[in-house]
């Protein structure tokens, strides 16, 4: 891809260094769907109980400063032998011999190595980053149980492998907890970390290679994080007042609505009431309830979430509506929306990306919505927040983003930071309502579909095989009569950053001929912080006309677009974080 096809426009160049550096450390490919897998329920028991033993003495000064040595006041003997045999099990038809290759970077050597008999040996595993020194003990055929990574977090976690003490003896793995895909062999080249697939190894002993290796994946470290600064705050705690007002879409944008909300855990029960803006005739609509346990937020572990959808709504007409609890009779403020209109083909809408929980995402997103004409909605393409499972990220984002996300739906999609380190999207899925789509190989509110008058926008996650979204979009693609095609996804398909040239070719093979056939109009990415647009690209070669190719934008954070249609007309333009704008495209057809 040659540069001079990218018009590039970016930040300050400090500025560039700074998110490009962060960009980098977090960059992750995952190429298959990454399930959540969990330990043996002791391991979560044990740490649940130390846990609640924490918070009952300690403040959260105290819980930050946590170091290894205070920490074992609070851990009974049978927590100790949950951590030292409960993180990663499986049962051996074979005597073996199993290695444990511990990052050597890690300060903490966990606890359970040297007491339950592994051995530390000379041999080492590299790969393209890290030396891993093995550690290895014998097992007698039957279980095996190994124990925790540390409780520092260390977020290159331990991976293993297992091979026959008897020479001729085939090892057979069965029962293996947690199961993830996939099980490999030990050699050079072999990937261990299912969530950065690149990183593959560079060098593995002779005596063994051909064992079974156990992959993981590096969200693991977070499991028994306890030391260093491992408990978190929010700084917006839930109270038992209505608060984080979203809008999102899971039915049709013409006739429903979907409201969430969150509260503390004293509020049981929600509703939204809502009418036809200067009507009397009011509706109440129960919510359902969810609730968001993240057990290292010191101040605020659980929160509840409330979702309700309000449905049988009039196309192209305005609400007026509250959330709250009925039985109490405490509600929010009073909010507006609009349904999307019948048959109309005059709107506009806002793109960002990489809001990351800044208050500049939301000085973003109100610049957006203080313009004329007034968008109708958002499109978030992906990394909404820094660490996807903290919910003080997410607290951030909602306070810093505010009332737009009251009074105008967000359509997001997951990016590699709100499904980080292979842990799953679980908070972003409970923060959001979102259209099931019922397609094979895609869990349910990951990629969806939303039709807003003559467009159809296509949201899609990372997470997901590129070939399983491109089936999906060519479902949706192929049946669509709407003028506009807009796809959003977080990695960029197209880049002009340096270090990102190869790393998507899969989606440029697999998604573009897709596009061409179908006449994708713009395909909107983040991830790199760094903005770039190419002219249409049709063929993977740039084309003279909008009317033969696809706009492939990468937007960076605190940037803003606006899109506006009319009819056959669309204006494209792009705002810096200084409200300047920095590109401007007009399509017609
Ligand atoms: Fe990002
Ligand atoms: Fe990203």
């Amino acid at each position: 891809m040659p540069h001079n096809f990218l018009s590039q426009i970016g930040p300050s160049q400090r500025g560039n260094m700074r998110s490009l550096a962060k960009a980098t450390w977090t960059f992750v490919a995952v190429l298959f769907l990454a399930t959540c897998a969990h330990a043996d329920a002791r391991l979560d028991a044990a740490m649940d109980a130390i846990v609640t033993r924490l918070y009952a003495s300690n403040n959260l000064e105290q819980l930050q400063a946590l170091d290894e040595a205070k920490l074992a006041e609070y851990i009974t003997p049978g927590d100790r032998a949950a951590l030292a045999s409960a993180y990663w099990t499986f049962d051996v038809d074979v005597p073996v011999v199993v290695s444990v290759m511990r990052h050597m970077d890690q300060a903490q050597v966990p606890f359970w190595l040297e007491e339950s008999g592994f051995a530390k040996t000379d041999l080492v595993v590299k790969n393209e980053s890290n030396n891993y020194a093995v550690w290895q003990k014998k097992f007698d055929a039957g279980h095996v149980g190994l124990g925790m990574n540390g409780f520092d977090g260390h977020r290159f976690s331990y991976f293993a492998s297992v091979g026959p003490q008897n020479a001729g003896d085939v090892v057979k793995i069965t029962n293996l907890v947690p199961a993830h895909p996939p099980m490999l062999t030990m050699e050079p080249g072999a990937m261990t970390y299912i969530d950065w697939t690149e990183l593959v190894l560079t060098e593995a002993p002779e005596s063994l290679r051909g064992h079974a290796l156990l992959t993981t994946f590096r969200g693991r470290a977070r499991e028994t994080h306890l030391t260093g600064g491992g408990f978190r705050e929010t700084l917006f705690p839930a109270s038992d007042k209505p608060d984080q007002i979203t809008l999102t879409w899971n039915g049709d944008p013409k006739t429903s609505q979907a409201v969430l909300w969150r509260t503390n855990t004293a509020v049981k029960t929600g509703a939204a009431r809502f009418s036809e803006k200067g009507s009397d005739a009011r509706q109440m609509v129960d919510a359902t309830l969810e609730t968001i346990d993240d057990r290292m937020l010191a101040n605020d572990r659980t929160s509840h979430r409330f979702t309700a959808v309000l449905s049988g709504l009039k196309p192209g007409t305005t609400y007026v509506y509250q959330v709250g609890e009925a039985s109490r009779d405490v509600w929010s403020d009073v909010y507006e929306f609009t349904t999307a209109p019948e048959n109309g083909d005059t709107f506009s809408f806002a793109f960002l990306t990489d809001t990351h929980n800044r208050e500049t995402a939301g000085k973003a997103l109100a610049a957006a919505y203080a313009r004329t004409p007034r968008p109708a909605f958002t499109l978030i393409s992906g990394d909404l927040v820094d660490f996807g499972l903290h919910r003080d990220t997410w607290d951030k984002l909602f306070a810093y983003m505010g009332e737009p996300l009251a009074r105008y739906p967000t359509l997001p999609a997951i990016g590699n930071h709100d499904d980080q380190d292979g842990l799953g999207p679980g908070t972003f899925l409970k923060q959001f309502a979102l259209p099931d789509i019922n397609f094979d190989g895609i869990p349910t509110e990951r990629a969806y579909s939303v039709r807003y008058a003559n467009a159809l926008f296509l949201v899609l996650p990372i997470g997901i095989s590129i070939d399983s979204l491109r089936d999906w979009m060519e479902k949706e693609l192929s049946a669509t009569d709407a003028t506009w095609k807009f796809a959003l996804y977080h990695f960029p398909v197209y880049t002009n950053a340096a270090r990102y040239q190869n790393d998507y070719d899969q989606q440029r093979e697999k998604w573009g001929a897709l596009f061409d056939k179908y006449h994708l109009d713009f395909m909107l990415t983040g991830h790199t912080h760094r903005y770039n647009r190419t002219n249409p690209i049709r063929n993977g070669k740039e084309v003279t006309s909008a009317k033969d190719g696809t706009y492939y934008v990468v937007s960076a954070p605190g940037f803003y677009q606006t899109i506006d249609i009319k009819g056959n007309r669309l204006e494209y333009t792009s705002h810096d974080p200084d409200g300047v704008v920095k590109d401007h495209v007009v399509v017609e057809k």
